[in-house]
């Protein structure tokens, strides 16, 4: 469980905090997506749930672990994988397999653990035929990928996404996405996955909207997503299904106003025509 009580971030030799007051309780095994305009204190709240970054005032607790404890640190970033946004930035060794054995090995894991784990979180992220092959190589999708079973070679409970598809084309996005739903699905981890799309943002079972380092909203997303006066006020949109099924609706048709992806929609449409 990850929580946060009250917390409060101003980055050094800044004038405004960049989170005000946040209060967050992310129970195991959830899915929770953050959405919010530039600068709204995303990714200042993502690193502080490693602990890259310390409350300035309140508490982040990973697991019960106070993150302001030196002595918690090591165990709850291996608790806590964490993926960016750029590709590059995140594979250290030339080739895959070395790359996602670097984090166990710095753990002092134990070589033939090491290799059993390699191999499996190259399965999980369906990047096994790669293993040998090198980083620089491998498209951007490809490149997340590997950095996630990076971070599943650790063992996290939790993985935490900071807009890690924003540098993807279309398939990468797809691919990269599907590999943390079927994590979350099939090995019951938490995930906590920052991203300007609405669209990846309801595949979550939780979302939440930051605006100005504060929580400003809070549900699921067929209840945030239905209220798109309030997320347009805050500058940000409604996935385009949402739009398309409201426009319906109010032209007559009758459909429920849980949809919110495309299939889900011509689930609904198909009967009707
Ligand atoms: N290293 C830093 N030093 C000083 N101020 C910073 C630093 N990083 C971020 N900020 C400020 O803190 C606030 C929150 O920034 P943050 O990067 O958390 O926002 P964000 O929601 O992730 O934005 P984006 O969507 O652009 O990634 C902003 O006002 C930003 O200018
Ligand atoms: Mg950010």
């Amino acid at each position: 469980m990850i929580e946060f009580r009250n917390v409060h971030f101003q980055y050094e030799g800044e004038d405004a905090p960049a989170l005000q007051g946040i209060d967050l309780v992310v129970p195991d095994g959830s899915f929770l997506a953050i959405v919010g305009h530039n600068g709204s204190g995303k990714s200042t709240l993502s690193k502080h749930i490693n602990g890259l970054l310390l409350p300035t005032e309140g508490q982040v607790l990973v697991d019960g672990l106070d993150t302001k404890e030196e002595k918690n640190l090591l165990s709850i970033r291996q608790q806590v994988g964490m993926v960016f946004q750029n590709p590059d930035n995140q594979l250290v060794t030339t080739i895959v397999e070395e790359d996602v054995a670097f984090g166990p090995e710095n753990l002092g894991v134990a070589p033939k653990e090491i290799r059993r784990r390699v191999d499996d979180a190259l399965q999980k992220v369906g990047m096994s035929a790669y293993a040998g092959s090198a980083a620089h190589k491998l498209s951007g999708g490809q490149k997340q990928r590997v950095a996630i079973a990076g971070m599943l070679a650790m063992e996290p409970k939790i993985l935490v996404l900071d807009e890690a598809t924003a540098m993807l084309d279309s398939q990468g996005r797809q691919e990269l996405l599907q590999t943390v739903y079927d994590l979350h699905q099939r090995n019951g981890m938490t995930v906590v996955m920052i991203t300007q799309y609405m669209e990846e943002a309801v595949m979550a079972d939780r979302l939440v909207v930051m605006s100005g380092g504060k929580l400003v909203m809070d549900g699921t997303p067929v209840d945030v997503f239905s209220r798109g006066k309030e997320l347009c006020d805050l500058g940000l949109d409604v996935p385009e299904i949402v739009r398309i099924r409201d426009d319906l609706i109010e032209s007559g048709i009758c459909l429920p106003n849980f949809i919110l992806t495309d299939s889900q929609l011509a689930e609904a449409l198909c009967p009707l025509l």
